[in-house]
């Protein structure tokens, strides 16, 4: 037992016993209404449907298997990309396997069906230029009122991840008070992230300054390139901009320069952080080179046609969303 832990068991020792068998849960803190309430789908997904703006919504909950309804849980949503769904969400990022994420709540919404004639049959986010006629911010916070009613969830650790079109409405959710200012840290991979392109009259006003962003992409993304382009006759814009806009929101000053910025791992992935208004690695950013439109992985998945990556974009984000809690 080290020295932090006699003396932190000493303040709280019954506390700190209860949660010994397990030591990144803690039953201090704030807790939620759903506290106390006993689940039999551990380590499964859960399917739920709720009403929200009078529509039904669909959404996947994992909660681990020794989930105890007395200790509180940091929350994850998981955003799809455009034409997937909640189910390709939760076997894709892997974030219901304990190994990847062995103590969090995680959340895979479903998407409604675009507004074009392309799109009719495909899935999407609020954000996409092809998707305007459903209320997914009212979806989100609808939903994290389902689960803060029912599971037992700890308000300093709720975080957005998502893929594409989901990760461009994790950007979307990052620049909104409401519900934006429920989540703690966000995180997207391969992101279109429509509303940041400058020909666009969005106003990002983000809860909290900081705010924890991260972002990784392949640099031979064709769907929403890494350096930007037009997709579904609408701008896109370099992620590296939106990277610096961050930095700028948070506190880095107008020319944002970051603290890192070089090659990692066998010269294949490009690091990049920003240090902001005292946090460390506030906005932080991936490039891989040779990876497409996927979800970055050092192994197979649906996406990376075998062609596996040094860096694996789930395991990055837990590490994220686990450094960056609210206090
Ligand atoms: C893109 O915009 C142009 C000009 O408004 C229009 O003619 C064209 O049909 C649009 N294409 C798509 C795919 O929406
Ligand atoms: C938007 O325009 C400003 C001013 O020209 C620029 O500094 C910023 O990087 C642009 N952002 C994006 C995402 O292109
Ligand atoms: C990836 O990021 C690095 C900076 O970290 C940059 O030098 C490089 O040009 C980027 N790659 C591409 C393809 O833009
Ligand atoms: C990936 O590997 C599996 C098993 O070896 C194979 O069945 C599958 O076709 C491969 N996928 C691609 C896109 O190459």
């Amino acid at each position: 037992m080290t020295m932090f832990k006699k003396l932190f068991c000493g303040l709280v020792g019954l506390v700190a016993a209860a949660a010994s068998s397990q030591a990144t849960i803690d039953t201090s803190g704030a807790r939620t209404a759903g506290c106390g309430k006993p689940h039999t789908d551990k380590g499964s997904l859960r399917h739920v449907n709720i009403l929200s703006d009078n529509v039904n919504r669909e959404f996947l909950v994992y909660i681990p298997q020794d989930y105890n309804p007395h200790q509180s849980y940091p929350l994850q949503l998981s955003f799809h990309g455009n034409g997937k769904d909640m189910s390709y969400q939760a076997t894709l990022t892997r974030f219901t396997d304990p190994t990847i994420n062995p103590d969090m709540i995680a959340v895979f919404p479903n998407g409604l069906f675009g507004d074009t004639a392309k799109t009719q049959d495909e899935r999407c986010w609020q954000g996409a230029p092809y998707c305007t006629s459903h209320n997914d911010l009212l979806f989100v916070t609808d939903l994290l009122e389902f689960m803060r009613d029912n599971y037992c969830i700890r308000p300093s650790q709720v975080y957005a991840s998502g893929k594409s079109i989901g990760g461009g409405f994790v950007d979307l959710l990052a620049c909104t008070e409401s519900p934006g200012g429920d989540f703690t840290a966000f995180a997207m991979d391969a992101a279109a992230m429509y509303q940041e392109a400058n020909d666009t009259d969005f106003v990002c006003h983000p809860a909290r300054r900081p705010t924890p962003i991260l972002e990784l992409h392949g640099t031979e993304d064709h769907t929403a390139p890494y350096n930007g382009g037009r997709s579904h006759n609408a701008t896109l814009p370099t992620v590296r901009a939106v990277l610096n806009d961050w930095a700028t929101r948070n506190g880095c000053g107008p020319s944002p320069v970051p603290t890192v910025d070089d090659i990692q791992f066998d010269g294949t992935v490009f690091y990049t952080q920003y240090d902001c208004a005292g946090v460390p690695s506030v906005v932080a950013g991936y490039n891989v080179t040779g990876q497409g439109h996927v979800w970055i992985s050092n192994e197979d998945n649906a996406e990376n046609g075998n062609h596996t990556a040094l860096i694996d974009a789930s395991t990055i984000m837990m590490k994220f969303f686990n450094a960056n809690a609210k206090h």
